[in-house]
């Protein structure tokens, strides 16, 4: 909203005829004001030069004119200024009191009777002043705040950290009407390199500004954590990348630093050599302090992003090796040592036969029952291992054969539900989903105490949905879940995000325990593969 100057139209002819009969003695009037004011304090040049453009001397050839909207340019302009010099809004106040004082003997020789009117109409004026310059003080101290609110807006609502620094580099280019900007980060090599660029053309190349902390412009911010500033980057010597250098007329650098430890440094470039006032340095100092530790939350967030991915990733390794793994010891089980032990059973029988004492051949005939215990044994690991129905026929039937197992050998009756729109899935997806069912009955008959199980196979649209539940004894509190040790849930859950899906777990103790997997199905086989299946719309299996 623009500033409208606070002066009623009846009084503004007054001020203009004030102002101007008082033009002659303005001089006089100025430098008496200038003697008074740094008599009583201190003021520094550009505080003093702002203040001179707000008396009211510098107000005259403004109403001369009759121009009020410039008048009121100037002083939000200056009010601004003074702002960010930090001048107390009090002394400013003092300043047009003590010239409104120096001109008052002028007027009653002037005005005559109209003394007490142009009086007035000059403490108007000191007023209407006041309030522009106090308004301008108020819009610079929310432009500060709204800047540091965006850079923690920034924060909350940039995904990434390359998001986040493009975020503030925009913010701080904006608030202080930068041309440039710059963010860089230092590496573990501690070398500063541009992250987030803003006003270079396209073909800039940013590697080219990289530099080492304690080199250069931005490496001495670096290594002090002091701001710095080069009012002539063309001729400064601390800067040796060109592109920076002629793109600049002056530039503004700061420290990101969060407690004593310094992430980089933020630059930004003027087209105009533009020294810093001090509340621009200060704002400055406070983006650049909010900003780091955001950054370096976000570098946390991005590191620890980086190490899940490469967890997953090997975890996901692991299990393919793992599976690969289970087929060779499998196949070798069944290649050499399940031949050896059918050659020695051959070899048994055919001395069964030739033997023919009794004691000896009933030693034969145990022998063989052993090796065939044996081979009963070598089979069923061959099939843990390396499910034969689960190549062969499948999923469905795979679980079927589980449940059963679980049936038979924990007394738990176990009930198989498969959709009819299940069919046959990729090969990888139907080991992952027999893994992870294969674990949830070995946790049933371990863990569950149920009298009662069920699996449920089914399929919406593109995900499949597996469910495994008991009546058994829940899940036990979380604090006596022995973490180091149990690795099933974890390698379902492993399993199941690794492919994209889901897994939830609920349980209430006393009231068993089920747990529901939702993952995608890609690689469907096509509806031959489901003909082949021919599953029952909903099968029970006992
Ligand atoms: N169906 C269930 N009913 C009751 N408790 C269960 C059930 N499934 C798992 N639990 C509990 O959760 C714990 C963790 O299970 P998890 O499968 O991760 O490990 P584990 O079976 O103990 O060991 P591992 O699977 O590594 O051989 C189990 O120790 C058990 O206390
Ligand atoms: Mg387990």
């Amino acid at each position: 909203m623009p500033a409208v100057l606070p002066l009623k139209e009846s009084s503004r002819e007054l001020i203009v005829d004030v102002a101007q009969v008082l033009e002659p003695y303005f001089a006089d009037i100025s430098a008496s004001w200038r003697e008074k004011i740094t008599e009583e304090f201190h003021f520094d040049e550009r505080a003093l030069g702002a203040l001179e453009r707000i008396k009211i001397a510098a107000a005259a050839p403004y109403l001369a004119r009759g121009d009020f909207n410039g008048f009121n340019e100037n002083l939000t302009y200056n009010g601004t200024r003074l702002a960010k010099l930090k001048v107390d809004t009090r002394l400013v106040a003092f300043s047009l009191q003590v010239y409104q004082a120096k001109c008052e003997p002028y007027l009653g020789s002037l005005f005559g009777e109209r003394c007490p009117e142009a009086v007035a109409a000059l403490e108007t004026l000191s007023s209407a002043t006041f309030v522009a310059v106090s308004g301008a003080y108020f819009d610079a101290k929310s432009q500060e705040s709204s800047a540091l609110l965006s850079v923690l807006d920034a924060e909350l609502s940039a995904g990434s950290l390359q998001l986040l620094l493009n975020r503030i580099l925009e913010i701080s280019r904006s608030i202080f009407g930068a041309k440039v900007g710059l963010i860089m980060l230092e590496d573990e090599a501690a070398v500063l390199r541009v992250r987030a660029a803003t006003g270079f053309p396209k073909e800039t190349d940013l590697e080219e500004f990289a530099t080492n902390v304690g080199q250069g412009f931005s490496g001495a911010i670096a290594l002090s954590g002091e701001p710095a500033i080069s009012l002539d980057p063309g001729h400064d010597e601390r800067f040796h990348s060109q592109a920076l250098r002629h793109r600049a007329k002056s530039l503004w650098g700061m420290p990101l630093r969060k407690d004593s430890k310094t992430l980089g440094v933020i630059l930004i470039g003027f087209d105009r050599p533009y020294d810093w006032l001090p509340t621009e340095r200060e704002l400055l100092r406070a983006i650049g302090e909010r900003s780091a530790l955001a950054i370096d939350r976000a570098q946390i967030a991005e590191a620890l992003r980086e190490r899940e991915a490469r967890i997953a990733e090997l975890s996901g390794y692991l299990l393919r090796a793992q599976e690969e793994e289970r087929k060779r010891i499998s196949r070798e089980l069944h290649d050499e040592t399940g031949q050896a032990l059918m050659v020695i059973r051959l070899y048994l029988g055919m001395l069964e036969a030739a033997v023919r004492s009794r004691t000896p051949r009933a030693k034969i005939r145990e022998t063989v029952e052993i090796v065939d215990r044996t081979i009963d044994g070598i089979r069923r690991i061959i099939g843990k291992l390396s499910p034969l129905v689960l190549q062969e026929l499948g999923l469905v039937a795979a679980i079927r054969k589980e449940s059963k197992d679980l049936a038979k050998n924990c007394g738990v009756k176990t009930r198989v539900l498969v959709g009819d729109d299940v069919g046959r899935l990729a090969p990888e997806t139907e080991m992952a989903l027999y893994r992870v069912a294969q674990e949830a009955l070995h946790n049933v008959a371990k863990h569950a105490e149920a009298h009662t199980a069920s699996v449920q196979l089914s399929r919406q649209g593109d995900q499949v949905r597996l469910v495994i539940e008991d009546d058994g004894v829940g899940l036990p509190a979380k604090s006596s879940n022995s973490r180091g040790h149990s690795f099933g849930l974890a390698g379902i859950k492993e399993r199941v995000h690794s492919m994209g899906g889901n897994v939830r777990l609920h349980s209430a103790r006393g009231k068993g325990t089920r747990l529901e997997i939702v993952v995608p199905a890609e690689g469907v086989a096509g509806p031959e593969a489901v003909q082949e299946l021919a599953t029952p719309s909903i099968a029970g299996v006992h």
